[in-house]
């Protein structure tokens, strides 16, 4: 028994069923949620929580309780606004009639802040098919009413064209409402709501980052056979696909980045609207060199952001600033001190997902893979690693190193590089 309100074994056996059955990952940020929330339905349902648990698996209602309870709805209006703006640049080349399917819609924010875009570009015909695990924020986006305070992000003449006041609350208007169609679907274990081929945007920001990494890679697999080549994936601001699949192609649209999905007959430079700058030095030869220990992370130091991290990504996850990345490098030292390597590959490829480029959390993640028999993903993360040092100046990465020079950091990836060439 730990300090949580459920015991180990049974929390281990809820989070297995819940990995099995949607995806979710237990790790330190969601541990404590699960517990609190396993305790409060099985004492909802009278039952110990081990009954409770055991009874999950094979009653459907009971499951269902649980992920309302579970599931995490941070959501807004327009949240990154950056995105809306990139959706209005793309919607000349989209086909019509367009649908865009809004995964993991939350209480519905993002779907209607879809349809407001849609129907204030004049674009003629459209539909939103917006989906999510929870039956509660389901019903939440087919009532589409809101509270003042969940109106963040809407300015008042947006407000205005598309809510009426229904006394204290705020109702989005009919002419969107019957456009947004709110379906239950589980990302992890069905298929895309829409016949291949129909549907031109997807919008799945913030969800696959609670995932493991298996089922974020199956579902991406499933949604490139289910879009067209072209067809544009929206995800958070602070998730990517680097190193998990080559499906998509990252592109610039203004000031936001947006994946496409990849034609395998097309060149890649043909995608590209606006690409990032190439990597500087991507074919230098490696040079061997003796391994030093990996650096650590400075635990003292705030944490030193790259690229695309932001104090404004993943609210509703770990915080970038202010020492998300930091604790999971922590987290996932310890997986590897606990010789529990799975568990470190998870926790470091969160920490390279909310931070892409920074080459520690790719170094951690390559050491993890590598532990775990995993040689060809540990070559890329590595590789990941040593571009990022390349894009990334040494003063900045050696602000989170502990008393290493990065010099030592590029002679272990050399090293490791070399080593698996
Ligand atoms: C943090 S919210 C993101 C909302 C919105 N996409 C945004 O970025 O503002 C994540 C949503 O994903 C849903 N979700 C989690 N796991 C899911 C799954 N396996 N299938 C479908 N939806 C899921 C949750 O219920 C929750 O509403």
């Amino acid at each position: 028994m730990t300090d949580e309100l459920v015991p180990d074994g049974t929390l281990a056996a809820a989070a297995r069923l819940l990995a099995r059955r949607v995806g979710l990952r237990l790790d330190p940020a969601i541990r404590g949620r699960l517990s609190r929330c396993v305790a409060e339905e099985a004492t909802a349902h009278r039952v110990d929580a081990a009954d409770y648990v055991g009874r999950l698996d094979e009653d459907p209602a009971l499951l269902q309780d649980l992920l309302n309870r579970v599931t995490v709805q941070e959501t807004s209006f327009f949240r990154d606004p950056g995105q809306f703006a990139a959706l209005r640049t793309v919607l000349p080349e989209v086909t019509s009639p367009l649908t865009i399917w809004s995964a993991g819609c939350a209480n519905g924010q993002e779907p209607y802040s879809l349809a407001m875009t849609l129907a204030d570009a004049g674009v003629p015909a459209w539909q939103i098919v917006a989906t999510d695990l929870s039956t509660r924020a389901l019903s939440r986006t087919r009532k589409a009413r809101y509270a003042e305070r969940e109106l963040r992000g809407l300015d008042d003449g947006t407000r205005d064209r598309h809510l009426f006041r229904v006394g204290s609350e705020w109702q989005v208007t009919d002419a969107l409402r019957t456009r947004v169609e709110a379906r239950h679907h589980n990302l992890v274990a069905e298929p895309p709501p829409f016949e291949p081929g129909t549907c031109d945007v997807v919008f799945c920001r913030n969800v696959l980052i609670y995932f493991r990494q298996e089922d974020v890679v199956a579902f991406l697999e499933r949604l490139a056979l289910w879009m067209r080549p072209g067809a544009w994936l929206f995800l958070g601001y602070s998730e990517s696909l680097w190193q998990v699949t080559d499906r998509f192609q990252l592109v610039r649209v203004g000031d936001s980045f947006v994946y496409r999905h990849r034609d395998p007959h097309e060149r890649p430079a043909q995608v590209a609207l606006d690409r990032q700058p190439a990597t500087r030095n991507q074919n230098r030869r490696p040079r061997p060199a003796p391994a030093p220990r990996a650096p650590r992370p400075r635990p003292d130091r705030p944490h030193v952001t790259f690229g695309r991290t932001g104090a404004d990504s993943a609210p509703d996850g770990p915080k970038v600033e202010g020492g998300g990345v930091k604790e999971l490098l922590a987290a996932g030292e310890a997986a590897m001190n606990e010789a529990d390597y799975p568990l470190a590959v998870a926790t470091f490829r969160k920490a390279a997902y909310i931070d892409p480029d920074q080459p520690v959390a790719h170094l951690h993640l390559g050491l993890a893979l590598e532990a775990a028999g995993e040689a060809a993903s540990a070559r890329r993360a590595f590789g990941a690693a040593r571009a990022g040092l390349d894009r990334s100046g040494t003063a900045a990465v050696e602000a989170v190193l502990e008393g290493y020079h990065v010099d030592e950091l590029v002679r272990l990836l050399d090293a490791k590089l070399g080593a698996s060439a």
